[in-house]
């Protein structure tokens, strides 16, 4: 299975600080690199930041900088996003560096030796915004495609023949349907190239900052047959060791603006210099923010540090790579990330673990069992974790990470359900020793594959897991997880911090503010007679004082469900409470809070039939996080409303 794994990021404008569209690249690349180690692939992770040009000339000027002190200023903070992101990239260039500039050079030899390059005279309109020309049927009210101002430029230059390399390109797109990815992209590029290609200015003598042209004094290289031969500098060009090593099994991810000079020009200068071409070509899609186009002006621009600061590095990818398929656009809000957090992250995967190793505290001194008695509940989740690792596999070969994640989870709500289902404190009570061991030690084998399958897309929490598993390195492989039962008995788990602790500013965004309640409006009382004025509506002679009567519409909306009670224990904060863990039959646990304490006990409780109100707006009462409420009756002495013992969990009732 091990292969070579090459992947690069475009390289970044040095122009203004990173933004979450630069942060979603990086992030998306870094998580196919550790996927790529994981399957123990030889894999090299590029990324860097692009440097010259009238764009990065302009800017500097404007900030009263000279052009390469402005690039030593904004290259920095790409830098340092992957400290800040734990982006595992194994090179960083920079175009202005020597190394980069010699092969650089040695591209334009190539391509001048091709006869691919003349002198001419160029007038078209340019967009300093995209580093392109446009044609005249392109340019849309003095704007480019992408939203960028034109202007008219005249220029003597040289040009590149990507005329003569039409129909190559197009036989190659033939040979490698995968070429471009997502397949629409590939149709849209294919389009471009069968309408013709025009012959492209590949130099710039109106300005100075950028790497000179061999031979041609006052000419500098366009911006892009710098940027796009980065690739293979950072290899150390043609013949190179890496080089060697990597090229051309390259994948470039990039957004969907900057298809064309990845998938047109890049492959045309390749096949003009004699070299291969790169194995692919992703191209995502776009963020917007809370529905709105991200710019400065809005004041809408997404800080990457700002965000892996607040929820961490980690829930910060998970949030991008799960939320929208990787291809398509996607709208960012902070909201969503915190309800992935507090859903899929802390409720999900975050209780999984705790609850498990707080059983193994609990009934074996945290020490991993040996195997025991099998029973019905685990050939159901050995089915759903064989599944997903086939998903996994899939999903993760198309890129797919809303996919690859999806499965995984579908391994941590199976999980989720074993535990209600085996029930372990059931087991304990009732002394099946050997029982409790196999569902123990199931357990944890389950959560040392969902931490070894979650380090790509939660690197800090993935190993944070597994460090309180106490899994040796040799079982944190992709092979070991092949086969289920790798943990050996006797494995000593440590204790450790909550994976997903809560949010700090959880009690004001998560919880729902008491609304004030609108009092009914009683039904209208027959018009009365006009010679006897009424002034005060009679009330509804049906209803009770104070309570309006509802329609049956009105009660449908309840969602009334039985519901298991599997733990109790006392509200941490507030006496009158009882902290309540139930299962509603949804294949995962919920937390009530119940106003009870007065008349019952924690240990009274576990076992009980109740009926919840499974769709009360999720509220914290008193730090602990309560989803729903119990029904209970009574006046001086409260009881719950129960069902018969073996009432199945998750019955609608009304
Ligand atoms: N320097 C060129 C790339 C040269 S690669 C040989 C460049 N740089 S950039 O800094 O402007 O953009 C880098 C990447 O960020 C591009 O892939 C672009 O698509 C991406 N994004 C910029 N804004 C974005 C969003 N709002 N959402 C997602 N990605 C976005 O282009």
């Amino acid at each position: 299975m091990a292969g070579t794994f090459y992947i690069t990021t475009p390289i970044y404008y040095v122009n203004a600080a990173p933004h979450i569209g630069h942060a979603y690249t990086s992030l998306a690349v870094d998580t196919l690199a550790r996927w790529h180690r994981l399957l123990g692939d030889d894999t090299w992770f590029l990324s860097g930041t692009d440097e010259h040009g009238l764009k990065i000339e302009q800017s500097a000027r404007a900030a009263g900088l000279e052009p390469q002190a402005q690039a030593d200023r904004w290259s920095a903070p790409f830098r340092a996003m992957s400290a800040a992101l734990d982006l595992t990239n194994d090179d960083f260039i920079r175009t202005t560096e020597a190394r980069h500039k010699a092969v650089v050079a040695e591209m334009w030899r190539r391509m001048e030796a091709a006869g691919d390059i003349y002198l001419s005279e160029y007038a078209g309109w340019y967009s300093v915004g995209d580093e392109a020309w446009f044609s005249a049927d392109e340019v849309v009210d003095g704007k480019s495609p992408t939203g960028h101002p034109v202007e008219w430029m005249e220029e003597v230059g040289y040009f590149f023949r990507l005329s003569k390399y039409g129909e190559a390109l197009l036989a190659h797109l033939d040979a490698h349907p995968d070429f471009v990815r997502p397949a629409s992209r590939y149709n849209e590029l294919r389009r471009f190239i069968e309408g013709g290609l025009q012959d492209i200015s590949i130099s710039r003598s109106t300005f100075s900052w950028g790497i000179p042209v061999p031979g041609a004094d006052g000419h500098v290289v366009y911006v892009w047959v710098d940027a796009l031969t980065n690739y293979i500098s950072a290899l150390g060009g043609p013949g190179a060791p890496a080089f060697e090593r990597f090229w051309p099994s390259a994948i470039h991810v990039i957004g969907k603006d900057i298809l064309r000079f990845h998938a047109v020009y890049w492959p045309a200068f390749l096949m003009s210099a004699g070299l291969p071409l790169p194995k692919g070509i992703f191209a995502h899609g776009w963020w917007t923010i809370d529905g709105q186009k991200m710019s400065k002006s809005l004041g809408n621009v997404v800080d990457p540090f700002e965000m892996a600061q607040k929820y961490g590095p980690d829930a910060f990818r998970y949030f991008l790579l799960r939320e929208v398929t990787f291809g398509t656009d996607g709208d960012f809000s902070e909201q969503g990330l915190k309800n992935r957090y507090r859903g899929e992250l802390a409720n999900d995967y975050g209780n999984l673990c705790n609850r498990t190793l707080g059983m193994l505290r609990k009934y074996r001194g945290g020490v991993m069992p040996a195997r025991g008695e099998a029973g019905p509940e685990d050939a159901t989740l050995a089915a759903v974790i064989e599944a997903a690792r086939a998903q996994l596999v899939e999903a993760m070969d198309e890129m797919a990470f809303h996919r690859a994640i999806a499965a995984i989870w579908s391994v941590v709500g199976a999980a989720n359900k074993y535990v209600v289902e085996t029930a372990p404190w059931v087991l304990a009570k009732g002394k099946q020793e050997s029982r409790l061991g196999e569902v123990l030690y199931t357990l944890c084998e389950t959560l040392r594959l969902l931490g070894v399958w979650t380090l790509p897309f939660l690197p800090r929490k993935a190993a944070a897991l597994l460090d309180q598993l106490g899994v040796p390195a040799d079982l944190r492989t992709w092979q070991s997880t092949l086969t289920f039962g790798g943990l050996p008995a006797g494995l000593q788990t440590q204790e450790g911090e909550p994976l997903f602790p809560r949010l700090e500013d959880e009690d004001e965004t998560l919880a729902e503010p008491a609304k004030p309640v609108k009092p009914a409006k009683a039904p209208k009382a027959p018009t009365p007679a006009k010679e006897s004025p009424v002034t005060e509506t009679p009330a509804a002679p049906a209803a009770p004082a104070g309570i309006a009567p509802i329609e049956y519409d009105d009660f449908a909306k309840l969602e009334l469900r039985s519901a298991r009670i599997v733990e109790a224990e006392p509200h941490p904060n507030a006496d009158k409470l009882i902290k309540l863990t139930v299962d509603a039959g949804e294949g995962r646990l919920r937390t009530v809070c119940a106003g009870i304490a007065a008349w019952y006990s924690p240990a009274d409780l576990v076992g009980k039939s109740v009926i919840l109100l499974a769709n009360l707006k999720p509220r914290k009462l008193r730090g602990v996080m309560s989803e729903g409420m119990l029904l209970a009756g009574g006046e001086e002495t409260v009881t719950l409303i129960t069902l018969p013992g073996d009432h199945p969990p998750g019955t609608r009732i009304s």
